[in-house]
């Protein structure tokens, strides 16, 4: 409370029509803008597990939750989203077209307006396109660290130095430099410097997505399959938010097209996320004009990369694969008395490697679909991305022998453990691996990418 207060005073002090009830009610920070929970897949770890902005490498090993105290865990599988990167050059264009409108053509009295104009500058150049950022190497050598301090019999430099952590990356530069930095992490916590960890880069693994013929031409290059999220773009609730947005700059509402007002959103997150401010360009939007930019993304993402089409998680089902026969493998080989060959194994990857996945393993299903009229319907919906893939999400696996071959699987997103979607009740934060197995048994017993992958043939007319 005594710093909330003394933030509270500060801001007060800084913007003479702030009302106190309005901090105290709010606990503004005026460091941190008061929309960061809305910013899809361009949020920041932290903001989503806030604990950690007191200490960086905090971790509870009381969430595990084991069902007896005599659970071990004898393998970890992690599929990791690279750190906080660049915007892309695309996106990095649209900012600086809004830029340019800005300084040209906007012409309000707004004292955060004046502060774009005159002291802020477009930093952001074409040639950043993508790339992580010094935060992002952070990011990953933090996570690193954490894990390991959660699973220190499995995450430890004697796995390291013997060979059984493995790495592997999608071929993306943010990616390779992901993985070096979780390496980097772990090297540099038990000051191993006599030694190199190798990477492997697989992206029929990491970047399924863009080998998957039936969802590159059904979905991925198929403009009819974001009919919602082009509706929605064009709709009364989007509409309101450009006129906003307009209204504030004091343009004609013609120069702020969907385009813009993502620049303006976007140039608001990524200053959050790589410089860790909360800059003027954040003043374009209020909370509901945030909450309806989130929903356009997401309904990309969830036509795109979630349950709006089949194919979109079964594109996946070569990721999916390759985890479980490694869990499986280790099931085996501990049964069978020997050691487990390949204790970890950290992958690193997309949001479009892990949203598929996410959502074939039924995470994050609500029972209407996200469409552009049910933007009121959908706001406890929880399919929101902005919850899900932060920069450096995560989602690990790790299997335990809780003794006399009681073995049992435990799927962490974020750090945090998620029941298995009908997997309730007790235990459910660590199932039985038998039960799991169950649960998915038409995806093990099927679930086959070459097959699902393959363009359906047209019967040919007779
Ligand atoms: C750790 O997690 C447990 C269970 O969620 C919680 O009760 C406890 O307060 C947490 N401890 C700390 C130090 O955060
Ligand atoms: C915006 O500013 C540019 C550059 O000054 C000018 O050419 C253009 O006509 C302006 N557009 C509008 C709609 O005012
Ligand atoms: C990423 O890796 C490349 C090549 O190793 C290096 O030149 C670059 O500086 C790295 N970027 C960051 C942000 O670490
Ligand atoms: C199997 O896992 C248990 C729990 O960690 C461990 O005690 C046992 O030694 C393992 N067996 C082998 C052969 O590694």
């Amino acid at each position: 409370m005594q710093i909330s207060f003394r933030n509270c005073i500060a801001f007060h002090l800084l913007l003479l029509s702030c009302r106190l009830l309005y901090c105290v009610e709010t606990q503004d920070n005026p460091t941190i803008p008061a929309i960061t929970k809305y910013f899809n897949t361009k949020g920041s770890y932290e903001e989503l597990n806030p604990h950690l902005k007191e200490d960086i490498l905090a971790v509870n090993r009381s969430i595990l939750q084991p069902p007896s105290a005599q659970c071990r865990e004898i393998h970890l599988t992690a599929i990791v989203r690279h750190g906080t990167r660049y915007p892309t050059s695309k996106n990095i264009k649209k900012m600086q077209q809004l830029y340019n409108i800005i300084l040209h053509n906007a012409s309000s009295e707004h004292s955060w307006l004046r502060e774009i104009q005159s002291r802020w500058t477009m930093w952001y150049s074409e040639d950043m396109d993508g790339r992580l950022v010094q935060k992002g190497v952070q990011d990953l050598k933090h996570l690193a660290v954490r894990l390991s301090k959660m699973f220190p019999s499995l995450i430890s430099e004697e796995k390291l130095r013997g060979g059984f952590m493995r790495f592997v990356s999608s071929s993306k530069h943010r990616c390779v430099n992901s993985t070096l930095a979780f390496i980097a992490g772990l090297t540099e916590l038990w000051d191993v410097t006599d030694k190199e960890f190798d990477h492997a880069v697989n992206d029929a693994l990491m970047r399924f997505f863009d080998r998957c013929t039936r969802f590159v031409e059904e979905v991925d290059n198929n403009p009819s399959a974001l009919l919602e999220m082009d509706r929605f773009k064009q709709g009364p609730e989007m509409r309101r938010v450009q006129e906003k947005i307009a209204d504030r700059l004091g343009v004609p509402l013609s120069l702020i097209t969907h385009d813009m007002a993502e620049a303006g959103f976007y140039l608001c997150a990524y200053e959050f996320a790589i410089k860790a401010v909360n800059s003027p360009w954040c003043q374009l939007f209020d909370h509901n004009d945030a909450k309806i930019m989130e929903y356009s993304s997401d309904l990309r993402e969830f036509w795109k990369r979630g349950y709006g089409y089949d194919i979109n998680s079964k594109s996946s089902c070569i990721l999916f694969h390759d985890a479980f026969s490694r869990i499986n493998r280790a099931a085996i080989e501990n049964k069978s008395g020997q050691q487990v060959t390949e204790a970890v194994v950290v992958q690193v990857g997309h949001a479009d490697t892990l949203l598929p996945l996410l959502t074939l393993l039924g995470l994050f299903k609500d029972r209407e679909v996200l469409k552009s009229t049910n933007y009121a319907a959908q706001s406890r919906r929880s399919f929101r991305t902005s919850n899900m893939l932060p920069y450096a999400a995560n989602l690990v696996f790790v299997l335990y022998d809780c003794g006399g071959g009681d073995l049992r699987l435990q799927l962490l997103l974020n750090e945090k453990p998620v029941t298995f979607p009908g997997l309730t009740g007790r235990g459910a934060a660590m199932p039985l691996y038998e039960d799991i197995r169950e649960h998915y048994r038409d995806l093990l017993d099927g679930c086959d990418f070459e097959t699902e992958c393959q363009l359906l043939k047209v019967p040919a007319e007779a």
